[in-house]
């Protein structure tokens, strides 16, 4: 018999592993934050990697473990034109991507028993990775307007200290809600008050609808704040890079981490975003990219408001990939799922995310317009 460590019976359920896989043919899915294929730059990564695999020697090697230096450089470069502040170089590593800066956060900063503030509901994936590191978790509010920064200031005066508060500022993963500035310098403000770290997700922050972006936490407190950011949503997922950026300090604690899991990120693939992003990749794919998910956005809340019964509301998101549905107070999202799965379409509970049974969770990232009405039509059958 294999005995199992004890942290396999910490890590939560088999949503994520669940919404990766996909949904059987037939079930329209606003499951996955997964990116639209359409925004994959496929000529342009084709020459690229071929070039590359021809004999480019840093990319096919081993790699230093904050990442190769010509890409560090351009990451640098990238955080000081799209975040208006250059980081250092002992500021900055190279992930394998958002998840991996989270499970490098808990390495390098959770024992057993430590107080990790979250927003309710927050990233499942984040969620399992502090619950996996035996953290003790403290859910702080939320509103339209994101993280109730009022109501973690109350905790931190009644003396909660957190070894850090995990936030999404932009297009929150499940609510798609975004903090607005205000809050943002009033976050910075109480938790260098409060000497607590800020650990900042950017999955979403490049794919706002009209291109205009807030300032990130990150450049607003870089003393107090670690950001995680992702090549995911804006190249592709497959490629699985990202970013730390944050106090040397911590930031050195996170690349020593990275010893321990996989000592650094591919380095064919770190290549492939520098050469895209210096030939001005970006600047020529991502217009289009936020015009499609708008234009996604506005077909699924046509549909909503179509077809959900009264008693249903939704977010309004700015950018990104995601809405998040309250249903009538007594209704049971894990319940439902089955008979939606019948109809044909599927969502995540919001359960999972440290939501109230009543909510769910839809991504319009991935489905045509067409589909996404279709999708809501039946999901409204369901729910009436
Ligand atoms: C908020 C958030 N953070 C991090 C990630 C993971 O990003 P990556 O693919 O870079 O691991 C996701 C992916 O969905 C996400 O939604």
């Amino acid at each position: 018999m294999v005995e199992f460590a004890r942290r396999t019976r910490l890590r939560g359920g088999d949503e994520l592993t669940a919404i990766l896989a996909g949904s059987p043919p037939g079930v329209l899915s606003m499951t996955g934050g997964f990116p639209n294929p359409a925004t994959f730059p496929t000529d342009e990564l084709d020459a690229i990697a071929a070039r590359l695999v021809r004999g480019d020697l840093a990319a096919l090697q081993y790699t230093p473990v904050g990442g190769i230096p010509s890409v560090r450089e351009y990451v640098l470069d990238r955080q000081e034109l799209l975040q208006g502040r250059r980081p250092d170089p002992a500021e900055l590593i190279v992930t394998s991507g958002g998840m991996e800066c989270i499970a490098l956060m808990c390495h390098a900063l959770l024992d057993p028993g430590d107080a990790v503030a979250i927003e309710a509901p927050t990233y499942l994936g984040a969620l399992m990775a502090f619950q996996g590191a035996e953290a003790d978790l403290v859910p702080i509010a939320m509103d339209d307007d994101g993280l109730r920064v009022d109501a973690l200031a109350e905790r931190l005066e009644a003396g909660l200290r957190p070894k850090f508060l995990y936030t999404i500022p932009e297009y929150q993963n499940p609510t798609g809600r975004t903090l607005p500035l205000d809050r943002r310098r009033a976050l910075v403000d109480v938790c260098r008050r409060h000497d607590v770290l800020i650990f900042e997700d950017v999955a979403y922050r490049e794919l706002p609808f009209d291109g205009r972006s807030l300032p990130s936490l990150w450049s607003l407190g870089p003393d107090v704040v670690v950001q995680a950011g992702t090549f995911s949503k804006t190249l592709f997922p497959g490629v699985r890079l990202g970013w730390a950026a944050g106090p040397s300090g911590v930031v050195a604690e996170l690349a020593a981490a990275k010893q321990n899991t996989d000592q650094c990120a591919g380095g064919l693939g770190q290549r492939l975003l520098e050469e895209y992003g210096r030939a001005g990749g970006f600047e020529r794919h991502l217009p289009a990219a936020r015009e499609l998910y708008a234009s996604h956005w506005a077909a699924l809340s046509a549909a909503l408001s179509r077809h959900m019964p009264d008693t249903v509301r939704w977010t309004e998101p700015t950018g990104g990939f995601l809405t998040w549905l309250t249903l009538r107070e007594r209704a049971d999202a894990i319940a439902l799922r089955p008979a939606a799965t019948e109809a044909g379409v599927a969502y995540v509970p919001g359960v999972p995310f440290g939501g109230t049974p009543n909510t769910l969770r839809l991504s319009f990232s991935h489905l045509g317009e067409s589909e996404l009405e279709t999708a809501v039509h039946r999901l409204a059958t369901v729910l009436a």
